[in-house]
């Protein structure tokens, strides 16, 4: 039976590869070969290539195990163990030569992450999880921020890409940012949580985040020390992630509620919810 130090090992290995093709591939011309839920959800074909790789070597090393990746779906294993990629997290980065994106591969045993890596080929960075043993930042470990006053804490958020969703955000993320000490949108939603993880985030807040958003780098910030929730006690998911120190996390959750933030699906928000 595989150790979870030894499937994070093989995820290691995995990331390290997709990230060299990832970082090959924006050294040319990236052009954009589909698009998602809106004209500016897209995809290129590094990430699928990035995708295949993942899943080729993957399935190869452990033809029973199951996969869920962002561009090419669902495989079903019969291991327990699941392998969850994105395998290029801002994608839109990526298409401006903007260097916050990143490489992203949780290990699920029975439902539940137990190793996670997310790898920023640009910048060389890999944070890395293990359920229960801690988060490092290229093999050192990290730790999430001290911070316990909202009015003091910097916070990242993210963007659905449709238009309508979008709206709804705006309004939300205008409530909050007069409350805290400023608002980040890096654009790349792995990233952000691991930020969280080594500090250089106080706290994420996130709607609409996918497994393979939350599932390495949800690892990496819990092992970091922070709670990853969602609003009243919920697991963090796609309505809501906040994910945030110990220390700060209570006070933020009621600045959130205060400033209109409520466990609604956007895709089926009703008019009375509207800004
Ligand atoms: C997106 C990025 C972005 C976040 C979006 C994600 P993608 O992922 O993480 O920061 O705000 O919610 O969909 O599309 O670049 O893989």
């Amino acid at each position: 039976m595989i150790t979870p130090p030894e499937l994070l090992g093989l995820a290691e290995s995995v990331v390290s590869e997709a990230g060299s093709l990832v970082a090959a591939g924006r050294r040319g011309e990236v052009e954009v070969s589909d698009t998602k839920s809106s004209p500016t959800d897209v995809v290129t074909a590094v990430d699928v290539a990035a995708e295949q790789l993942n899943r080729n070597r993957i399935l190869t090393d452990r033809p029973g195990d199951g996969f869920l990746g962002e561009e090419t779906g669902e495989v079903t294993g019969s291991s327990g163990v699941r392998w969850v990629v994105d395998p290029i997290d801002g994608t839109v980065n990526y298409l401006y030569e903007i260097a916050q994106f990143a490489v992203s591969l949780a290990v699920e045993v029975d439902g539940a992450a137990v190793a996670g890596v997310v790898h920023n080929p640009m910048s060389v960075e890999t944070f890395t999880a293990l359920r229960g043993e801690g988060a490092w930042l290229n093999g050192a470990a990290i730790r999430c921020s001290k911070r316990d006053d909202v009015a003091q804490a910097l916070v990242g958020t993210g963007y659905g890409y449709r238009a309508d969703v979008r709206t709804h955000q705006a309004a939300e993320i205008s409530r909050l940012v007069s409350q805290v000490r400023d608002i980040r949108r890096f654009g790349a939603a792995t990233l952000d949580l691991c930020f969280v993880a080594c500090g250089r985030l106080d706290a994420h807040v996130e709607r609409g985040l996918k497994p393979w958003d939350l599932a390495a780098a949800g690892l990496i910030a819990a092992e970091a020390g922070a709670r990853v929730e969602g609003l009243h006690g919920a697991p963090a998911g796609e309505l809501l992630v906040i994910a945030a120190p110990d220390s700060l996390f209570d006070a933020l959750h009621g600045q959130l509620v205060a400033s209109g933030y409520v466990d609604w699906p956007l895709t089926d928000w009703p008019a009375a919810m509207s800004p």
